[in-house]
């Protein structure tokens, strides 16, 4: 079913970092001696560091995840949709970009009304997708890769086809009739936020004629709540993550995780809510070093996911950086990104930040990048140095780009296929017909095309994770916000274990320099991309070309 609807949140922010004239060829002038590519590949020290690192409970900080759209990323069938056995053909590819870890978007069973989020069974693999026994397979071939999966966990609403859902809708006595959450009118005095309009925008409440009662939907229609007030499907969610540990996932992404339980009072994370998510990670306590990573309903502060930085969530997204970079680099002001940071910064010690820069719910990032490659290479630049966990969306390393074909909901832009050749008309991904359009200039954000180039956005995404690879600095080092005087130059200091680093990016579409006090150092050497660090006295002056990105290892 096509659907016009999209979060609210994907609406804005099509809207503020709509895409200029799509030329590749980044704007305005450059400094003159050529960017500083680190080699594409680590060093074996580095390797052998990233090994420690990612040895024991800790590992999810030092790790790099990609996020998996399986159905788009590779066909192994000619049926045209991506699974498994495709993705296993694909990990090596993952393993040289420099992945650690997959989070696979939904692969249970899901008649598809919204792209997976809506389970029918919480213990299979989808059929399109593959067998029980595919599964296993891509845990033991990550395994000797040294990689990991989480799971996607949907734990507020079923499909409507569940068979759960299907007993509960029957009459109000059957043995699932609390299962979910009904009601008389459409609308509850006792359910704050979303009473009236769900996420999506329409009413929250539709009528289920055979109970002659409504049910209460955050979502669409087709993705019932689950009443968590009931105890046995308290229960039953937690036994299933038990289900997935044991298999031997890594841990879970769970999907809008504060919002489990009703009440009068609060939107997201009543305190039922947070209790239960208690329960839930001891469950993930219970097995050697899992982890999990929040989707957080707050676009802006996800410090409440974390509880006491060891009862909650390992992880939570940064939407604030994720979602809203665009906007900054489009107004040339540095504001959105540096208050991110100083939210992340008043995390409870052992939280883990998230970091994105697209992702399957809003638009591609080249398109949050206005089409501009440098501002594109600015913002993966900050996913992978600032303090925390990136999760790379598939395909942003060769710069997918939006598709036009809204098969769902306009979310779709972002869903396209993997584009691993340049031979149309199906560039890899499959011998049949792709379930869903590719997006713009497939042949060009084509694997193929861009393996050799070392001007291309595969090497750079190969040559940042190789920096970056086996420095502890980068997922746990402290990090401080420089105050520089011009504020289109974000600025921040790294540093762990003797290891400094000056991370700059110039938001504005034309060469910039600002001065700040507090970096600390009397000299810096540029590692990585193009630009000028001098020290004089107290003051540091840092020069970048139009949207240009430098790190520089500072020292004293
Ligand atoms: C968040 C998911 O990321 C989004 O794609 C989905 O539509 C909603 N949760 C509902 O499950």
């Amino acid at each position: 079913m096509k659907r016009a609807l999209l979060p609210a949140v994907v609406l804005a922010l099509s809207m503020v970092v709509a895409a200029p004239a799509c030329d590749d060829a980044p704007a305005g002038p450059r400094a003159s001696t050529g960017p500083v590519r680190p080699p594409l590949r680590p060093s074996p020290e580095q390797q052998a560091a990233a090994r420690a690192l990612l040895t024991g409970p800790d590992w999810y900080r030092h790790a790099v995840f990609y996020e998996v759209n399986v159905r788009s990323f590779q066909d192994s069938d000619g049926d045209g949709f991506g699974d498994l056995r495709g993705l296993l053909s694909r990990l090596d590819y993952l393993k040289e970009l420099g992945i650690d870890a997959l989070w696979l978007m939904p692969i249970m069973p899901s008649p598809f009304a919204d792209s997976g989020y809506d389970v029918t069974d919480y213990r299979a693999i989808d059929p399109v997708y593959g067998t029980m026994a595919d599964f296993d397979r891509l845990l033991v071939e990550t395994k000797a890769r040294g990689m990991r999966v989480f799971m996607d966990l949907v734990l507020n609403h079923t499909s409507i086809q569940h068979p759960w859902f299907q007993e509960s809708r029957k009459d109000r006595t059957n043995a699932k009739a609390n299962w979910y959450v009904w009601s008389d009118t459409n609308g509850r005095e006792d359910i704050a936020c979303g009473t009236h309009s769900s996420i999506f925008g329409e009413s929250p409440w539709t009528f289920e004629p055979a109970r002659q009662q409504y049910y209460f939907h955050r979502f669409y229609p087709e993705q019932p709540d689950l009443n968590y007030r009931e105890p046995a499907v308290a229960q039953e969610m937690l036994d299933t993550a038990r289900f997935w540990l044991e298999k031997g996932v890594a841990g879970f992404r769970c999907d809008v995780a504060g919002l489990l339980f009703e009440t009068a009072t609060a939107c997201s994370l009543a305190p039922e809510t947070i209790e239960y998510l208690r329960s839930l990670r001891r469950v993930i306590d219970s097995f050697p070093d899992r982890a999990t990573v929040a989707e957080p309903a707050e676009l802006t502060n996800s410090t409440p996911y974390f509880g006491n930085g060891t009862d909650m969530f390992h992880m939570a997204f940064d939407f604030a950086y994720g979602y809203f970079w665009g906007i900054a680099f489009a107004s040339g002001d540095r504001k959105i990104i540096e208050d991110a940071m100083t939210t992340a910064s008043g995390y409870p010690p052992g939280a883990q930040n998230a970091l994105v820069i697209g992702s399957h719910d809003v638009p591609r990032a080249w398109q949050s990048a206005g089409a501009d490659p440098a501002r594109y290479r600015g913002a993966a630049l900050l996913q992978m140095t600032m303090r925390g966990t990136p999760f790379v969306y598939y395909g942003e390393e060769v710069a997918l780009r939006p598709g036009t074909t809204a098969l769902i909901d306009l979310r779709d832009a972002a869903r396209t296929p993997m584009t691993w050749t340049r031979e149309a008309p199906n560039h890899g991904f499959t011998t049949g017909t792709p379930w869903l359009p590719f997006g713009d200039a497939a042949a060009a954000t084509s694997v193929d095309a861009q393996d050799a180039d070392p001007e291309s956005m595969l090497a750079f995404y190969r040559s940042l994770l190789a920096f970056r690879r086996g420095h502890r600095v980068w997922g746990t080092g402290a990090s401080r916000v420089l105050p520089v005087d011009d504020r289109a130059i974000l600025a921040f200091v790294r540093e762990d274990e003797g290891e400094r680093y000056l991370v700059a990016v110039n938001l504005a579409s034309e060469a910039r320099g600002g001065s700040t006090q507090g970096a600390g150092a009397a000299s810096g050497r540029l590692v990585l991309g193009e630009g000028t660090l001098t020290a004089d006295g107290e003051t540091t002056r840092i020069q970048l070309g139009a949207s240009g990105h430098a790190v520089f290892e500072l020292r004293p």
